[in-house]
């Protein structure tokens, strides 16, 4: 089959960590007969530089007529002073509202042969880490009326976290549907003990589970969720909230699974269309940009993420995850996940490895 992939390689190590993607990709449509057809396109930070914008309308254009975009890095130091609308960061939310992408899924697994790395007390891992988060991607105080005004103790600012059933809905509906497929268990995050949208979300998950009998459903509080994700990260299996909430979680489950370097993540909308990219996607690392010592595994997962939601190509997507597990097994580390013992590669070596592992 054939396949139009939107590449935006983007700022910092993006450009090197996707080079090492399209090696994969390129493989697996040797081996499985396959023809990937790639578009480069500008967005965030170089866009800035080039374009004075973050987002071209013709990198929109080529996304919106693409089959899936598939992103390196977005983000740096350089552009942290412009206003809102002109950060790199703009591109991201942009194409996440314009492309529909209202699910962001992002898995943290704690891969075997990183058991050691993981920062936490092996006895509260025993269980291992295998969680996805499904965060709603474009609602909430990311896209709610929001401004700046005159009060009457001086200026003040607001970004209003308002949230629909129907938007709640077919978020829950997305966590339930891909819990059948795991461990059968949901744990929507929350703050209804003090928020009127976190009621109606509480309410509405509620609702929506009752077509989902036999998955388990758990509602706890934000506070509570983040203190649990780290002495019980065994106990959860799909985990729901909201834009901002999903955020924050995110990045701590990020931070406990050995290397955040490998984590993948997939934005996807109501049509196959979707956008996949680096968990950590504002952390572009520019300082050791171009110096080939970049971890790609990241973007490579989330290719991998790119065939199984938007192409249905599952059983390539796991070719994919077994040629990096077994890289990982075989000691293979990029300097940022380098402990003693194991074998020093660069971020072009780490993709050949993947490369030459793959197979049917
Ligand atoms: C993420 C990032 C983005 C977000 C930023 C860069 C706008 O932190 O994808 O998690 O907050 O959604
Ligand atoms: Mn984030």
């Amino acid at each position: 089959m054939k396949f139009n992939v939107a590449l935006i390689p983007g700022d910092g190590i993006g450009p090197e960590a996707i080079e090492q993607a399209v090696k994969v990709l390129d493989k697996v449509g040797e081996i499985f007969s396959h023809e990937f057809k790639y578009t480069k396109v500008y967005a965030g930070g170089s866009a800035v530089d080039k374009y004075d914008k973050p987002l071209p309308e013709e990198t929109l254009d080529i996304c919106k007529k693409s089959d899936a975009v598939l992103l390196g890095a977005i983000g740096g130091d350089k552009w942290s002073n412009l206003p809102l609308n002109k950060k790199p960061e703009k591109a991201l939310l942009t194409l996440r509202k314009e492309l529909g992408l209202y699910a962001n899924l992002r898995p943290a697994v704690l891969q075997r042969s990183l058991k050691n790395d993981c920062p936490l007390k092996s006895e509260l891992v025993k269980d291992g880490i295998d969680m996805i988060i499904i965060r709603e991607l474009t609602g909430g105080m990311y896209s709610g009326e929001k401004g700046v005004r005159q009060g009457k103790d001086g200026k003040e600012a607001y970004d209003v976290e308002c949230y629909s059933e129907n938007t709640v809905r077919r978020i829950a509906s997305k966590a339930f549907e891909i819990a059948l497929k795991r461990r059968k268990k949901v744990t929507s995050i929350d703050k209804a003990n003090v928020l009127e949208s976190s009621m109606l979300w509480r309410n509405t998950v509620n609702e929506v589970a009752k077509n989902y009998p036999e998955v388990e459903l758990e509602q706890i509080y934000v506070d509570s969720a983040s203190m649990k994700i780290l002495k019980n990260p065994g106990a959860f299996d799909v985990v729901l909230a909201s834009n901002a909430f999903g955020d924050i979680i995110a990045d701590e489950a990020s931070q406990i699974v050995g290397s955040i370097g490998t984590l993948p993540a997939a934005s996807l909308g109501e049509k196959s269309l979707g956008m996949f990219e680096p968990n950590q996607i504002h952390s572009s690392v520019q300082d050791i940009a171009g110096k080939n010592t970049a971890n790609p595994i990241a973007v490579i997962m989330s290719s991998a993420m790119m065939l199984r939601y938007s192409f249905n190509l599952n059983e390539e997507a796991s070719a994919i995850e077994k040629a990096v597990s077994e890289t990982l097994e075989n000691g293979y580390r990029t300097r940022d996940m380098m402990t003693d013992g194991m074998k020093l590669v660069g971020t072009r070596e780490m993709g050949d490895v993947i490369a030459k592992l793959l197979s049917k």
